[in-house]
């Protein structure tokens, strides 16, 4: 049914006068009128044509009028219907009523004003409930479109988290290969040390080390194979922190190119963490390596800035410093490189962000530094001014 177009009044009375009556009622109201006599006509344009309003007398001699109004409301329930009902009838007529009828009209019609009131009050709220139904028509509409829509996002999420976690093996993956590349380079200097060295008791020493680094790499691996890396305590030792330094130093001036790079240390007697060997070193093989490559890109011509360290001779100072203050180890690992441009500094502990040219560098070393100090409870973050070099500075709680 729509609420466009003619409205469609149907007028069933078998009594010609009834007939004639409404028909002048009805007559110059812009709505289609049919009139018809008995309730099988009326029950032939039911079934085959839109009715908007069923106006029927309830004592009809063939069909009775109840039953046209649950034919019209059958074929369309916002058919609206009136009943034409004698005084007797009272009763049927609040029955109709209860049949969804929209009022009655009783027997002799002493005023058809009245009747074209109730008919045009019907058609009006018949309006509304096309008005309804059309709306509740279109919400469930964009219902449906908002569901596909979620169904939609939910699938994506799920793609998403897939991939992610893709990304995320691709991460570990690659950071895996980056901390076993560390002590290879390690062994790798020392093995082109023993071959040239003449002095047994030196190449037994480099070998011993050499050793020492096959166990961090075996550590890596065994770590690995038990994926319980965070929660085992396992290789939890204490980890003299003057000790770890050095040897991250050491480890970096063998396996890169630091002719020129002058280390500084200044490191507070027994600083210690609970922690693993292996991960601390890590943290500041990254941390030197980086700072050796920044001075290293500088030369020649840096100047260095008021807080870096001052240049060598030959150039680049690398420095690193610790101490104790009041619950916390600090440690800072300076530089007077290049430094690190404000709104890259925000990028630099993200996986995979490197400025290094292709096969130089990964861009994990950060990342994984992030990963084991804050694994730790600890924090880092940078201080950099452009052409003043960069200094990070770690602290870690004390263990009580
Ligand atoms: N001391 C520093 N001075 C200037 N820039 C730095 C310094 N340390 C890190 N950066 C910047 O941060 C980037 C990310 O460092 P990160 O150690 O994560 O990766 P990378 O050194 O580029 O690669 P990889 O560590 O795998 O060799 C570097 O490419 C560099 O641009
Ligand atoms: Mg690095």
């Amino acid at each position: 049914m729509k609420s466009d177009g003619k409205k469609h009044l149907l007028v069933v009375d078998d009594e010609p006068v009834i007939l004639q009556i409404l028909k002048a009622v009805f007559e110059e109201e812009p709505w289609k009128l049919t009139l018809v006599g008995t309730g099988t006509d009326a029950k032939r344009i039911i079934e085959n044509e839109p009715v908007h309003l069923l106006l029927t007398d309830k004592n009809l001699p063939d069909i009775n009028g109840m039953e046209l109004l649950k034919l019209a409301k059958q074929k369309e329930p916002l058919t609206e219907v009136i009943i034409l009902t004698g005084y007797g009838s009272l009763e049927t007529a609040l029955a109709a009523i209860e049949l969804d009828a929209f009022d009655y009209v009783l027997k002799p019609l002493n005023n058809v004003f009245d009747i074209r009131k109730k008919v045009r009050q019907a058609f009006a709220k018949q309006d509304v409930s096309l008005e309804n139904r059309r709306l509740i028509a279109e919400l469930r509409e964009k219902n449906g479109a908002l569901e596909a829509a979620l169904e939609e996002t939910r699938s994506l999420q799920a793609e998403l988290i897939q991939s992610e976690k893709l990304a995320g093996i691709g991460t570990l993956a690659a950071g895996i290969a980056h901390e076993i590349s560390s002590p290879l380079f390690g062994i790798m200097g020392l093995a082109e040390a023993i071959a040239d060295e003449q002095d047994l008791s030196l190449a037994q020493s480099y070998a011993r080390e050499i050793v020492e680094y096959c166990r961090t790499v075996r550590d890596i691996v065994v770590e690995l194979s038990s994926y319980s890396r965070a929660a085992t305590n396992e290789y939890l030792t204490t980890v003299e922190l003057s000790r770890v330094i050095q040897d991250a130093i050491r480890l970096v001036e063998r396996s890169s190119d630091t002719a020129g790079v002058h280390y500084e240390t200044n490191i507070e007697a027994d600083l210690h963490l609970h922690a693993r060997t292996n991960e601390i070193q890590q943290v500041f093989v990254n941390l030197v390596k980086n700072a050796t490559e920044a001075v290293r890109e500088a030369e020649p011509g840096t100047e260095p800035g008021a807080n870096a360290p001052a240049k060598s001779p030959g150039g680049g100072v690398v420095r690193v410093s610790a101490g104790r203050a009041g619950n916390h180890v600090w440690i800072t690992v300076s530089d007077n490189g290049p430094g690190i441009e404000p709104d890259k500094q925000k990028l630099i502990f993200d996986p995979f962000y490197t400025t290094k040219a292709p096969g130089k560098g990964t861009g994990l070393g950060l990342n994984i530094v992030y990963r084991i100090v804050t694994k730790y409870r600890g924090a880092i973050h940078v201080e950099s001014t452009l052409g003043k070099g960069a200094t990070f500075e770690l602290r870690f709680p004390i263990e009580r």
